[in-house]
């Protein structure tokens, strides 16, 4: 069995695929737009704390444990804790993530879809065909249903082909791209009449909207939806790494990289706002309050696209196949959660495991589709605010208190001989340990 496990081949492909994992729709939709409405550079560097304060040494936590155990995160807990009460909660954890998982990909997979139908509605305007493009950008179930089965079409495809042919290979070729086409359009849309005010605001930090308890919750929630925690992902992630491989600094690249492209789509999609309501486009509310989050990237930016002539149907094309990337370079990792665990509990195909998996990840979007005004946003709340946090705690409290902290230093030392007097083992092992719990619990508290 151990044989037949997948690896990453190189380092730099673990980087691309679990970057891949972190840079998301959260980076490039979530996070520009709550900087927009809670304070701007206020509100990045609250950001900015919880990611490298709570968020990496989180992430740490679920690298090292995949690592040592080289297998999904059920397993891997009952692994470090083998006593039994510890070993069957630790397999109950497991399998919560793996549920939380499929369920985050459910409502993924429907606004991925959208993204999708904007870009190809952008493909469709600039051949003439505006009434299938309409379609494409309008509401509906049939819509809905149709995109988000595209998309969840591409996500099986890719994790079919397994960690190195599918994961590794398509995050190597979708993250430059991504990179890319960030940066260009970024530059463009600084070039434009009304950015600066969008860049005013975006730097200029308003405290007293950044610090309300509610917003504090909401930017945990953010963290860790940003860095994938608490859903396994990362632990299976970090179990296809090489034992090779020097973790804390994996760990930083994947955290450096997701904070720098929510900060750099912070320079896309601030701008682009205020260039919007430069050409006409309302983009706050009768009492001066900004749009919600989902109006903002499917009728302001569109909007926008729109009083820009064909050009602007480039840009929305252009900006529409990144959101696409970026979601599916996501959608994959979470797949990968529930194949996984599958895989190496039955003597099943992965393909055939993934095809299952994934119509039946399908169907729960359906129902959320058909069900849109009351299952949508509590599904998105209930997993990634609370859900994620929770289970990103008990990794804590396993990386934490219930693995030996030997066990814990020979797992660093399998490529860092002076892994003891590094820096990492003077302050990780308590932070996870005490601090990590403390601040997630302190949160959910003042939430209460
Ligand atoms: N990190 C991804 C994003 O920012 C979302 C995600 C959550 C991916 C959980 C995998 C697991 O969009």
């Amino acid at each position: 069995m151990a044989a037949a496990r997948g690896q990453f081949n190189s380092r730099i492909g673990f980087i691309m695929a679990a970057a891949g994992s972190a840079v998301g729709l959260g980076n490039i939709w979530g996070f520009p737009t709550q900087a927009a409405s809670n304070g701007g550079a206020a509100f990045l560097i609250v950001y900015l704390i919880l990611a490298f304060c709570l968020a990496y040494p989180a992430l740490m936590a679920e690298l090292i444990i995949g690592r040592h155990a080289h297998a999904n995160a059920s397993k891997a807990l009952e692994q470090i804790a083998p006593n039994r009460p510890t070993a069957m909660l630790g397999h109950g954890v497991g399998l919560a993530g793996l549920i939380v998982a499929s369920l985050i990909l459910s409502f993924y997979a429907i606004v991925a879809g959208w993204m999708i139908g904007f870009g190809l509605a952008a493909l469709l305007k600039l051949v003439g065909f505006g009434d299938a493009a309409l379609w494409l950008e309008s509401f509906s179930t049939a819509r809905n249903i149709g995109l988000m089965s595209v998309f969840m079409v591409l996500t099986i495809g890719i994790i079919t082909q397994g960690v190195h042919g599918g994961i590794e290979r398509w995050s190597e070729r979708l993250m430059p791209m991504l990179l890319l086409s960030l940066v260009g359009l970024t530059l463009y849309v600084l070039t434009l009449p009304g950015a600066t005010e969008g860049l005013r605001v975006y730097l200029l930090p308003d405290f007293s909207k950044a610090v309300s308890p509610d917003l504090v919750i909401k930017a945990l929630g953010a963290a860790f939806f940003s860095l994938s925690l608490g859903v396994g992902t990362m632990l299976i992630y970090g179990s296809y790494i090489s034992d090779d491989e020097h973790l804390p600094s994996l760990g930083g690249w994947v955290t450096l990289s997701d904070v720098s492209i929510a900060v750099l789509a912070g320079f896309l999609v601030l701008p682009a706002m205020y260039v919007a309501q430069h050409n006409g486009v309302a983009i706050f509310t009768d009492n001066g309050a900004l749009l919600s989050e989902d109006t903002l990237i499917f009728t302001v930016l569109p909007a926008l696209f729109d009083t820009m002539g064909s050009t602007g149907t480039l840009v929305a094309l252009a900006f529409f196949f990144l959101m696409s990337i970026a979601a599916l370079t996501s959608s994959i990792s979470m797949l990968e959660v529930p194949v996984a665990y599958t895989v190496e509990n039955t003597e099943l195909a992965r393909s055939k495991v993934t095809w299952v998996i994934g119509i039946v990840i399908g169907a729960i979007s359906t129902t959320i589709i058909l069900n849109f005004d009351w299952l949508f946003g509590l599904v998105i709340t209930v997993t990634t605010r609370y859900s994620q946090p929770l289970l990103g705690f008990m990794f804590c409290i396993y990386a934490g208190w219930l693995w030996h902290r030997n066990t814990l230093l020979q797992e660093l030392k399998k490529n860092d001989p002076n892994a003891e007097s590094s820096v990492f083992w003077k302050i990780w092992p308590n932070y996870v340990r005490i601090v990590c719990p403390l601040i997630i619990l302190g949160i959910f508290y003042q939430s209460l």
